[in-house]
């Protein structure tokens, strides 16, 4: 039986904290499943469309990442996917207690699904989407936190933004 994991989650954008927990992944499981949630956040700063574009530009050369979009219940496209396995990365305490709550409650919703937790680089465990916008839009530099691809999207964004 070959084992397909799906990594859920909003990459808005793909951090190497991402990209650390992936290829960890697709080295332990046949297949990984990048699953873009579409609908999380009302104003993302990339549409599912250019996270998409991004993720699979950055594993075009592995041929066991998928990138795929979702939306609704987690377990449910799991299910569709005829997926065993939920990858979650776990960075610091503060990750716990909502890790926690979600695998249990996916659980409750279906027990053939396995959550499996795993820490990336030391380097990485302090990177956000969230910081990594912030940072960015005030002007710092995030090189070496995010893919290159990366780095040079939201360089665009912010012309786009502010000619
Ligand atoms: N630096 C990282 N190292 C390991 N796991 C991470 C890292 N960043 C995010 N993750 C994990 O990746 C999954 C998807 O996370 P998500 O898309 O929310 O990214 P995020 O960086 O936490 O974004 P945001 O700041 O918008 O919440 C979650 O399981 C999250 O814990
Ligand atoms: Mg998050």
């Amino acid at each position: 039986m070959s084992t397909l994991a799906v990594y859920p989650g909003s990459f808005d954008p793909l951090t190497n904290g991402h990209v650390d927990i992936i290829s960890r992944g697709a080295r332990l499981f046949d297949r990984i499943v990048v699953a873009m949630l579409v609908n999380a956040e009302k104003a993302p700063l990339f549409t599912a469309h250019e996270r998409v574009d991004i993720a699979r530009a950055v594993f075009k050369d592995q041929p066991n990442v998928e990138v795929d979009t979702f939306d609704g219940l987690l377990v449910d496209y799991v299910q569709r996917r005829k997926a065993q396995v939920i990858v979650r990365g776990l960075r610091a305490i503060s990750d716990f207690e909502f890790e926690f709550q979600m695998a249990l409650m996916n659980r409750r919703l279906n027990d053939k699904i396995e959550t499996i937790f795993m820490m990336p680089a030391e380097q990485y465990t302090y990177i956000s989407s969230r910081l990594i916008k912030e940072v960015f839009s005030l002007g710092g530099r995030v090189h070496g936190l995010v893919p290159e691809l990366v780095e040079t999207r939201l360089r665009e964004k912010v012309m786009a933004r502010n000619p």
